[in-house]
């Protein structure tokens, strides 16, 4: 056996240092994770599968659902068959579910070959490796689109959740396949993505994981979004990154309830791994913040943020702003505004000369306190200090270092701010001084 280099064995450590709150976190969760029919034929899936094996072995509930478009359509070529699609969804006649039946059950076969592998013949029917399917999933008929009638292309109408939930409360691994009868026993075709979106919904998961070749958003100015709530998401102008398909099932799955959607890259060797036990993850979070605005103060707000930071300054937690210092510095605050009341606030001050950026009195409402509204708000913030050319952000702050740091955020010295503001530092509230660098989202 060859030794580990030293640095191999610290970046071992810190790696394992870094997931350790993660592997507590996802242990019990529920995750739905789709895997298109081009990852399962790539010379990459065996790894994948031993990725997702790990999951189960921490204790993650996982459901599976499988495509297999490549393989359907290679089929069709073969047999000669020609068909067409409506959007994204194939129209299924008779002919050509004849094909696609065959192909999605060897790819079926081809996912549960792979567990098999990383199993071994030791741990096969193991609790966490044991891969289980069953008729979940009740189709009906998508019907007519556009004046297309799609035939035997379905989707799902219900999905018996209790059923699914026993296998995963056994530690089985839960895998779908995109097809499913319909109560008259009439055999459908399902979008493997509109289905991965639909169960994950429907079994309540915590996280939808959508493998795709391409993870990362860019929008139109060529900024990276690494985390992105769905409002933001709906309302980008312009942005180049995964398939519409695949945002439309992240944005469903948003609407429908699921916490969080992940776009893992099908092309990085353990992007899962990283994304999910990394602090800064390497793919797209879209994520559901119960919140109904973010937006840029105005004037008019200057009350509301009052009102948010005053108890606050009374218990010394942030140092006192006047009202007309509030109003001067209007233009550097941003808000998050719940049914008209403000219910949370921060500010950035950028420091050009150094390419740094003050984010302060970052607050949010007692009442609305733990709804991930303070990571959300400090994202946005951090996002604004990136676009005016920062890219490394700090706070100061006396009694909130351990959320900072777990924001990512790390203990720096004096020294290491804007000499403009190392002249302003209050000695006597003694404040901790916390930096970020900004890898561009
Ligand atoms: C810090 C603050 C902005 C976080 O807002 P939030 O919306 O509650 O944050 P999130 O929901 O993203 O995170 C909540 C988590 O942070 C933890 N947390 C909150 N304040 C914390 C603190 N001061 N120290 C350590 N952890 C803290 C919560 O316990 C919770 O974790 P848990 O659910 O595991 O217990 C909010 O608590 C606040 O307004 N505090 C008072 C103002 C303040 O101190 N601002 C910083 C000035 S620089």
């Amino acid at each position: 056996m060859t030794q580990a280099t030293p640095q191999a064995q610290q970046s071992f450590v810190g790696f394992m240092r870094e997931a350790s709150p993660y592997l507590r976190a996802h242990r019990g969760q529920t995750f739905v994770v789709y895997l298109g029919g081009d990852l399962v034929e790539a010379p990459a899936f065996p790894l994948v599968v031993q990725d997702l094996a790990l999951l189960c072995g921490i204790g993650v509930k996982l459901v599976l659902v499988h495509g297999a478009r490549p393989q359907i359509e290679a089929r069709l070529t073969v047999a000669g068959v020609a068909t067409s699609l409506v959007g994204d969804l194939r129209v299924t006649d008779s002919a050509t579910l004849q094909e696609v039946r065959p192909a999605i059950v060897l790819v079926r076969y081809a996912v549960e070959a792979q567990f098999a592998q990383v199993a071994g013949p030791r741990q096969i029917g193991a609790p966490g490796l044991r891969v289980t399917g069953g008729n979940f999933v009740v189709a009906r008929p998508v019907g007519v689109v556009a004046g297309t009638d799609l035939q035997f292309t379905g989707e799902a109408r219900k999905v018996d959740t209790q059923g699914l939930r026993a296998q995963l409360e056994r530690s089985d691994i839960v895998l779908i396949s995109p097809l499913a009868y319909s109560p008259t026993g009439e055999l459908f075709s399902l979008n493997a993505l509109a289905l991965a979106s639909a169960l994950a919904v429907e079994i309540n998961a915590c996280k939808l994981v959508l493998y795709t070749p391409e993870a990362a958003i860019t929008d139109g100015q060529g900024v990276l979004w690494r985390q992105v709530t769905a409002p933001e998401l709906r309302d980008l102008p312009a942005f180049k990154g995964p398939p519409a398909a695949v945002l439309d099932a992240a944005l469903r799955a948003c609407q429908g309830g699921v916490e969080r959607v992940h776009l893992v890259s099908s092309a990085q060797d353990g992007a899962l791994l990283l994304e999910l036990f990394t602090r800064d993850g390497v793919g797209t979070l879209i994520s559901n913040v119960p919140f109904d605005q973010r937006r840029a103060a105005t004037i008019e707000d200057v009350g509301g943020i009052l009102a948010l930071i005053e108890p606050l300054e009374a218990a010394g937690v942030l140092v006192k702003r006047s009202r007309a210092k509030l109003e001067r510095e209007i233009g550097r605050f941003e808000i998050m505004v719940r049914d008209g009341m403000t219910v949370a606030c921060g500010a950035v001050y950028p420091y050009p000369g150094e390419q740094m950026a003050e984010l302060a009195c970052i607050v949010v409402h007692p009442d609305y306190r733990r709804g991930g509204f303070g990571a959300a708000l400090l994202m946005a913030l951090e996002r604004q200090a990136l676009a005016a050319g920062s890219s490394c952000v700090f706070v100061l702050t006396t009694q909130t270092t351990h959320w900072f740091q777990e924001q990512g955020y790390v203990r720096s010295a004096l020294e290491d701010l804007p000499i403009a503001r190392q002249a302003l530092y209050n000695a006597q509230r003694n404040s901790v001084v916390l930096v970020k660098n900004l890898s561009p989202r």
